[in-house]
């Protein structure tokens, strides 16, 4: 495996890269939802390149941009593993030469839902260096996991906006055994809040079964007073409308003490 610091490194290694190459976009603190994504690749690509930047831009002033886990050496041993080719790991003075960045992609109107309205100008942020990652690794494929399922959406968006010859392709959630959706946020939850978090899944699982998602969506969120929910909505699968009957998605977020998980589901109604 080659690991690329800087933007020459990386342009050797992506000049001797064969056949169809595949990227997978990370923040690092890599889980096994990340190596669900490796896999895909792998199994897909010829060569597949792994980019791993905390980007400062898609981190609002006071939310966890300075304490996100940074782990490079561990998240080099799973890439590794799961047969990565390149390993881009820039700092932000390699992203962002120039400092932040005066010009940024507009996410439209979508980007001031849901994870936009509540973190206002995230979508700019996280549209902005995947498009800055995608003009440095040049993919012929991009994965990208449905845990963020509005961010998958926005990336498609993108990509299909500005005619980017790119395959995006979304991976299904990857899960613990009781049903927590792997977050390298999860982290940070104390084991009273891991137990606590629970309720986001639950909380889709029981909708996803129900005649009336989102109230009983809500309702299992009273079980659980000490988590705050912030949304829980049903969308159709391109995140318009709630669709009154087929096929759906439920989404939601919540705070779990001062960790902030997001969950979603698809959802087949009657
Ligand atoms: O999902 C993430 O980890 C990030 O938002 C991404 C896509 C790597 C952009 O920084």
């Amino acid at each position: 495996m080659i690991v690329a610091e800087t933007r020459e490194q990386l342009a050797v290694a992506r000049a001797g890269a064969r056949g169809a190459v595949a990227v997978v976009m990370t923040m690092g603190a890599l889980h096994e939802g990340h190596a669900e994504l490796l896999r895909a690749a792998r199994a897909e690509a010829d060569t597949v390149l792994l980019t791993i930047f905390v980007n400062p831009l898609q981190f609002a002033p006071g939310e966890d941009f300075e304490r996100y886990p940074r782990t490079v050496e561990a998240d080099l041993a799973i890439a590794e593993r799961a047969g990565v080719d390149i390993a881009f790991t820039p700092t932000p003075e390699i992203m962002y030469p120039q400092g932040e960045p005066a010009v940024r992609v507009d996410p439209g109107p979508a980007g001031n839902e849901l994870e936009g309205a509540s973190r206002p100008g995230f979508f700019h942020g996280v549209l902005t260096v995947v498009n800055k990652l995608f003009q440095l690794t040049r993919p012929d494929v991009a994965y990208f996991g449905e845990k963020d399922y509005q961010q998958l959406g926005m990336i498609r968006a993108m990509v299909r906006d500005f005619d980017l010859p790119i395959v995006v392709r979304g991976v299904p959630t990857v899960r613990e055994p009781d049903g927590l959706a792997l977050s390298s946020r999860n982290r940070y939850l104390a084991p009273a809040e891991r137990q606590a978090a629970l309720v986001l899944s639950r909380a889709l699982t029981k909708a996803a079964r129900s005649e009336d998602p989102v109230a009983v969506g809500i309702a299992e969120f009273a079980t659980e007073p000490e988590v705050k929910l912030d949304y829980f909505v049903l969308t159709d699968p391109m995140l318009g409308p709630a669709p009154a009957h087929g096929a759906g998605r439920l989404l939601t977020a919540a705070w779990v003490g001062g960790t902030r998980l997001i969950d979603n589901i698809a959802v087949d109604l009657p």
